[in-house]
């Protein structure tokens, strides 16, 4: 197959060729074994302070799908938006107790918070508004970038792997959510302005690795809304890879009304759409983290 045509398919038919939509030869993503026992999780905080990029979206269906694969899987909403719970429907909104108070109120155990999903394996600590208040709350408390990890110790030895949805800043909530993980999925819109305020955000993470959390890794970039029929979405897709090498994913995202039909369902494509290409590509990204030793 022709390199530049290859740019055309979605990440599942590109999967037949030589090289994938990030125009790189795509490997193999072997089925992950089954895993004898779960825990202890790694813990992956979904980032980037640019809004509507795909955090939320990337949290529920990647984690469904490690879900499918056997996974136990925890989503920890860490926006005051309180789209991760909407989307899997729980109407944070009518909640007295959510992650806020597990964050700013002594006397809280995290499991009282732990709702189960649909979604066999796939559990959720929600949020909702009530969480805007703790970035101004949490400055005067001791430690006050090691709540999370501290929130979420109780559990670690439950789950596979812990994935916390970011809110679109990079204020002390991100850098909770940071400090607690050890490693951080980036997902990037593919238009122009993808790269603005990447630098920013590197520079946040290199910045929370060095003073709180050694053991944080870039886990991996990732493209979504790759509508591939456009030269643009090639090109922004080329300088990414230009930029960020081997930390870009194999897995692309395509674009596709699938994925807000989903959220409107309040389910992952994987269970509403279970056989389309969105749901295809979110089981690769799984798979691919796995092979890469981004999850168990
Ligand atoms: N691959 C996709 N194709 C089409 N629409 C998508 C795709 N991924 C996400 N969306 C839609 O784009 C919107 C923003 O996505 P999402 O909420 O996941 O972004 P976000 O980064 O979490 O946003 P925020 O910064 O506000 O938290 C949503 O309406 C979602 O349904
Ligand atoms: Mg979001």
């Amino acid at each position: 197959m022709d390199r530049a045509d290859v740019h055309l398919l979605g990440t599942e038919e590109a999967a037949l060729g030589q090289y994938g939509p990030t125009g790189r030869p795509l490997p193999a993503f072997p089925e992950p074994a089954p895993l004898s026992e779960h825990g202890p999780a790694r813990v992956i905080a979904m980032c980037n302070q640019k809004g509507g990029v795909g955090k939320t979206t990337t949290t529920i269906n990647l984690g469904a799908a490690l879900a499918e694969y056997g996974r136990t899987v925890l989503l920890v909403d860490f926006d005051p938006q309180g789209a991760l719970s909407v989307g899997l429907g729980i109407n944070a909104n009518e909640l007295d107790v959510t992650v806020y108070n597990l964050l700013i109120e002594r006397g809280h155990d995290i499991n009282e918070m732990i709702r189960p999903t649909r979604v066999s394996g796939l559990d959720l600590v929600p949020a909702n508004i009530d969480l805007s208040a703790a970035e101004v709350q949490l400055v005067g408390e001791v430690a006050r970038e090691q709540v999370l990890a501290r929130i979420l110790r109780p559990v670690l030895d439950r789950y596979d792997v812990v994935l916390i949805d970011c809110q679109p800043s990079l204020g002390l909530l991100t850098v909770n959510a940071l400090t607690a993980a050890h490693g951080v999925i980036i997902p990037l819109e593919t238009e122009y302005f993808a790269m603005r305020g990447v630098a920013l955000l590197v520079e946040t993470i290199e910045k929370v690795t060095d003073r709180l959390n050694p053991r944080l890794q870039v886990d991996g970039i990732l493209a979504t809304m790759y509508d591939g029929r456009t030269l643009h979405a090639r090109e922004v897709v080329e300088s990414v890879v230009g930029h960020f090498g081997d930390r870009v994913f194999h897995t692309v995202i395509s674009r596709t009304v699938k994925f807000p039909d989903a959220t409107l369902a309040a389910e992952p494509i994987t269970t509403y759409a279970s056989a389309h290409q969105g749901a295809a590509a979110y089981r690769q990204l799984a798979r691919e983290l796995i092979a890469r030793g981004g999850a168990p």
